[in-house]
């Protein structure tokens, strides 16, 4: 082959390549398993990614949450932390960021989303209520449960099916919430449960247009709306990219717009905002706010503090800022895209389009051969470990759990290995040696068997469950 025939990334899609607006000041080394080893390492983690050492792992999709780099400003803003127990110099700082970048007048800090899940879920929801909302989440449907509610799946059909394309899959159907509102009475509706992007859908986003009718119709019924924010400005991105009228705003712009419709807003730092851990929960209701002021002090700490240090809270106020800017969004969701682009292009089933922060393969796609109580999606995960060392996580059969009221699992459409890319962490040849590894499961498939599980845990039961491999 002459060197002229090799091309860039840019040239083979015939644009000019871009490039992360960063460069590596600091490394952290990893190193790539035998075969031997990851067989051994992954039957004593019970089949199970979550539990496999991380020391184990070569290229750790696992999660997006929690795992980003920090700048070399969020590391000389945790030198700032003021740890005095109330009213933290820092804490005032991160309500300015909140204020600034979300719009939301009052906030609470919590340790990281699931705090703010659970203070939201126990002030609003009375026991009774239904919680339409667009798909499931695992940690906030358990949340409206435990308050007495029931989360009621209000998303377009388009968004159970992995293949068809859709620019908004995160989409509200506003015919199911008004026919839930119907038959329930909109006073038996504690809250709109909405969530920008939806990570069991693949990462999906909710247009602006979505937004606007659902504030329309809620109005009109007066019911709130609270927003899962957590991967929000990845869905601004969308926005930005896809709907008619957005091309010139910045992600800033879009961001605080889509925010103006909801009524308050609750975080898992550890994604869109770029710390390793935090979270927070902001409305604009004083009243609201007050009820969760005091709430936060029984199950997070202070309502300055909320569970995280004054270094912490400095370092996410930074990480806000810097999470919006343009170039840094870009470069996020486009590593995604790229990664996405090259499976999609070897024809392996994935969720399509490309979601915001990572790629789900579609097990049952995969592997017809395996009935969904064998854990397609769970077997996937841990096959992509064996092969390459990548881990991924199962969002599937495991992850939707049992009906509470029937016992039964729950068989979700969806039954998804999911790779996350943490943001700003990896480069493009990991993308390449993870793409390369997907396609030698994909490859394999039809020799792979299902999983039995072994044990099963109360709640959550995806992230200590252990498996068995069938004969
Ligand atoms: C969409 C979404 N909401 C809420 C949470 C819960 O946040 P945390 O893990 O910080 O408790 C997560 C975490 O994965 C998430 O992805």
């Amino acid at each position: 082959m002459t060197s002229s025939s090799l091309k860039t990334f840019g040239q083979q899609v015939s644009r000019r390549s871009w490039a992360e607006p960063w460069k590596i000041k600091s490394v952290e080394p990893i190193r790539k398993t035998s075969q031997e080893e990851r067989a051994q390492a992954i039957q004593e983690a019970g089949y199970n990614t979550f539990l496999l050492r991380s020391a184990d792992v070569y290229i750790d999709l696992l999660t997006d949450s929690g795992t980003s780099a920090m700048s070399d400003r969020q590391w000389a803003g945790m030198m700032l932390g003021d740890e005095a127990y109330a009213g933290s110099n820092n804490f005032y700082r991160l309500e300015k960021a909140v204020q600034d970048y979300y719009g939301y007048l009052h906030m609470v800090p919590t340790h990281q989303g699931r705090g703010a899940e659970h203070l939201l879920s126990q002030t609003v929801i009375k026991k009774g209520q239904s919680i339409p909302g667009n798909m499931y989440f695992t940690t906030t449907r358990l949340h409206h449960e435990l308050a007495g509610g029931t989360f009621v799946d209000v998303i377009i059909d388009e968004a159970h099916d992995p293949s068809y394309e859709h620019p908004f899959k995160g989409n509200i159907d506003l015919e199911k919430v008004d026919a839930l509102v119907k038959k329930v009475g909109a006073e038996n509706v504690a809250y709109i449960s909405l969530a920008g992007t939806v990570n069991m859908a693949g990462g999906q986003p909710v247009s602006m247009e979505n937004v606007r009718q659902l504030r329309e119709y809620c109005d009109r019924h007066g019911i709130r709306i609270f927003l899962d924010a957590t991967r929000m400005v990845e869905n601004a991105y969308f926005i930005q990219d896809r709907e008619d009228g957005y091309a010139d705003k910045t992600i800033a712009q879009i961001l605080k717009e889509f925010c103006s419709y909801t009524d308050g807003a609750w975080m898992s730092a550890k994604k869109d905002n770029l710390v390793n851990i935090g979270g927070w929960l902001a409305v604009n209701e004083f009243e609201l706010f007050d009820a969760l002021r005091n709430l936060v002090v029984v199950y997070e700490g202070l309502h300055t503090y909320g569970g995280m240090a004054g270094r912490d809270m400095e370092a996410l106020a930074i990480g806000i800022e810097e999470a919006v800017q343009d170039d840094h969004v870009r470069a996020r969701v486009g590593q995604v895209l790229y990664l996405g682009d090259l499976l999609l292009d070897w024809k392996i089933p994935i969720v399509k389009p490309v979601g915001g922060h990572a790629i789900f393969l579609d097990a049952k796609g995969f592997y017809p051969h395996i009935p969904q109580d064998q854990f397609p999606a769970q077997v996937l995960t841990a096959q992509l470990y064996l092969d390459s060392g990548v881990r991924g996580m199962e969002r599937g059969n495991v992850s939707a759990g049992r009906n509470p009221e029937t016992g039964d699992h729950r068989y979700p459409a969806l039954e998804l290995t999911r790779l996350a890319i943490p943001r700003r962490v990896y480069t493009q040849a990991h993308m390449d040696v993870v793409a390369e590894a997907v396609k030698a499961a994909y490859d394999n498939r039809e020799q792979t068997r299902g999983l039995e599980m072994v044990y099963e845990p109360k709640e959550l039961r995806f992230f200590q469950a252990r498996f068995e491999p069938l004969g």
